[in-house]
């Protein structure tokens, strides 16, 4: 298993590598991540490569049995490379970005692509038969500090041609986006704009200033162009080598399509910090976010980044507890991980990340966190037959595509709608019942129930999938504003929910975006705060009614048999119990196991194993019993204070 720390021998002495390498090994760590953000030191001058440090540097971890994930270093460009050449973005305001950071560079722009190619290449050729480089990572997460999208000259052009290779002509595309209205029609491909600053700029800058149409293809087209900017790089590596190539994601991140920028790597790796100068997650949010990363190619990933100290930039985050960082490995691996690369080996005294403590602190002297991962490297050696190429048994599937994010980003519905939360509040209500719950797209037949909420831009092909999936006797639900727009984001004008109304059996007569909250009752009880559905059974059952308001008596959440299969509408946001309690009671009625557990404590099942999991900073008891794999004893069902046990049931 891969088991190491991110290191950037460019920041030491020479004369300290061999005694962090040793350090490393005591560690248990037989993987190193570096070279993101090397291109200062690669290539001083454009042109002038010099491998020399990495290649000592490569040799001194190697004496020490750990070898090396190279990084193309294409996310920090030097400064010979913005003097020389003009690749920074431009922000919505027409601002450019300026250099002094990183991540400013534009996929667009053709010199930037060209020396990127160049790097990559020059490194590939170099290390290709270094037996100690066993597998590649490009860039270094694409999309972060808000860089997906950029609206300089490059990328308009780009964009236009973009548009025309997908509408043809541009009479298709007026007509299609409706530029009719606002006189907003295009006379060429290369007329149309991006969504720029104007007179409509709402307070939230990604917000509705724009026709729909061209909001969501632009955002499409930002995502497609770093998949392509990062294609340009996985082609230059695999010239000279077949190890496997990766990039580190961000988890719940957004502005990419992760299915997409996946396609062309072997394998997805992502940067987990449960707790950062930004904000704490909660323990279901952080699985959900490894849910995410491992739907993203329905198979295992590794962590490129793991938060192994206090971090953030000016502030810190929470300082992570005696048993945290432990915790949070088992996390990882339970949802699909098989690799654990912390961030990073020793802090930095100079430089923006100063506070971004990792392993050792600045004195570099192994302390608690040392220690604690040490610990846990040797228990994982004895779970290794749990961990590689395991495979979770998932019962539900939490349908997450980023059209529907970045439909709803655009058009928000009501004020305190957000789409993604939506989402975690569903994949927490299953967590929380400690079903395992997989967060992706398509497949549908592997699951015994598929949520969909708010599923809003409907593809035609997605809709046959899943109507196909009930038919033959899948569980579906799904929630107001599903299916109500089409892939180019135009409303449809058919009955609401247009086209779920036929799978849902029903007709919604009347939504309201609420100012006050209405009451639920029936099969739950609770208050609606965001948004109400009245609706009309056609063919479904009345599980649940409104009763407050001009709202009475009408239909909240229904039920409907369609082929062999179900489907439940829920026609409004659900108070976070109310929630929990309809999820149980559909996946009661699919037949799915449910786990109970004190509040706070996870549980993961994989085949013949229970990963236990203890998010709480107290001792708990579970009713669990079987043999611990860790400690090879009976587990009698004490978990300590952030305990973790994997055991066999009995
Ligand atoms: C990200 C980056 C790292 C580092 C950390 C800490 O995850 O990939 O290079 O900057 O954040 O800020
Ligand atoms: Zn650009």
């Amino acid at each position: 298993m891969i088991f190491g720390a991110c290191y950037y021998p460019e920041h030491w002495d020479r004369g300290e590598w061999k005694h962090h390498a040793e350090l490393m090994r005591e560690a248990g760590f037989n993987t190193v991540r570096t070279g993101d953000f090397a291109w200062g030191c690669i290539e001083k001058e454009e042109g002038v490569f010099e491998f020399s440090y990495l290649d000592d540097a490569i040799e001194v971890l190697a004496a020490e049995g750990i070898r090396v994930i190279l990084c193309t270093p294409t996310a920090a460009p030097p400064k010979w490379l913005v003097n020389q050449y003009d690749i920074l973005q431009r922000d919505r305001y027409g601002r450019r970005k300026n250099w002094g950071a990183r991540r400013e560079a534009c996929a667009n722009s053709a010199a930037y692509r060209e020396r990127s190619v160049i790097i990559a290449e020059e490194m590939a050729k170099h290390y290709a038969h270094n037996e100690n480089v066993i597998a590649w990572q490009i860039d270094n997460e694409f999309g972060c500090h808000d860089s997906t999208h950029c609206y300089c000259e490059n990328c308009r052009k780009a964009f236009s041609k973009w548009l025309e290779r997908k509408y043809g002509t541009i009479e298709r595309l007026n007509q299609t986006w409706g530029t009719v209205f606002w006189s907003l029609q295009y006379e060429s491909f290369e007329d149309v704009i991006l969504p720029v600053y104007n007179s409509c700029e709402p307070e939230n800058a990604h917000g509705w200033s724009h026709n729909p149409s061209l909001d969501l293809e632009y955002r499409r087209f930002a995502s497609d162009s770093w998949a392509e900017y990062q294609k340009l790089q996985i082609d230059a590596v695999r010239k000279y080598t077949d190890k496997p190539v990766t990039h580190n994601f961000m988890g719940h991140f957004a502005d990419i399509d992760y299915y997409n920028l996946a396609k062309d790597l072997d394998f997805v790796a992502w940067d987990n910090y449960p707790d950062n100068q930004w904000g704490s997650s909660e323990y279901e949010y952080v699985s959900m976010a490894h849910e995410i990363m491992r739907g993203v190619k329905n198979r295992n990933f590794i962590v490129a980044e793991q938060q192994s100290g206090p971090c953030g930039w000016d502030m810190f985050g929470a300082a992570p507890e005696p048993g945290q960082l432990r915790l949070w490995t088992h996390q990882a691996l339970a949802h699909g991980g098989e690799g654990m690369i912390y961030f990073r080996f020793k802090p930095l005294h100079y430089g923006m990340e100063q506070y971004w403590y990792g392993v050792l602190d600045h004195d570099g002297i192994p302390r608690r966190r040392y220690y604690e991962i040490q610990k846990t490297g040797q228990e994982l050696e004895k779970l290794e037959p749990y961990i590689a190429g395991a495979k979770n048994h998932y019962d539900a599937l939490i349908v997450r595509s980023y059209d529907n994010i970045w439909a709803h980003q655009i058009k928000q519905h009501a004020r305190k709608f957000n789409y993604q939360e939506l989402l975690y509040s569903y994949y927490r209500a299953n967590a929380d019942l400690n079903i395992n719950t997989a967060v992706s797209m398509g497949n549908y037949a592997d699951y015994k129930v598929v949520y969909m909420p708010a599923y809003n831009v409907v593809h035609p092909e997605e809709m046959e999938k899943i109507t196909e999936y009930v038919r033959n006797g899948g569980t579906l639900v799904t929630t107001f504003r599903s299916g109500t727009r089409d892939t180019f984001n135009n409303l449809f004008t058919t009955t609401l929910p247009c086209a779920f109304a036929e799978l849902a059996g029903i007709e919604v007569e009347e939504f309201a975006a609420l100012r006050k909250p209405v009451a639920v009752d029936g099969i739950v009880s609770s208050k609606a705060e965001i948004w109400c559905d009245m609706i009309k059974p056609v063919t479904a059952k009345v599980l649940s009614i409104y009763s407050d308001g001009y709202f009475r008596n009408k239909a909240a959440v229904t039920v409907n048999i369609y082929g062999k299969g179900r489907v439940y509408y829920i026609g409004c946001d659900l108070e976070r119990e109310a929630l929990g309690r309809l999820v149980c009671h559909i996946s009661e009625r699919c037949g799915i196991k449910m786990t109970e557990m004190p509040s706070g404590v996870e549980v993961v099942r994989r085949n013949n194993c229970m990963i236990l999991m203890n998010h709480n900073d107290c001792e708990v008891r579970v009713g669990l019993k079987g043999k611990s794999l860790i400690s090879n004893q009976h587990f009698n069902g004490k978990l300590e204070a952030y305990g973790v046990e994997w055991i066999l049931a009995e």
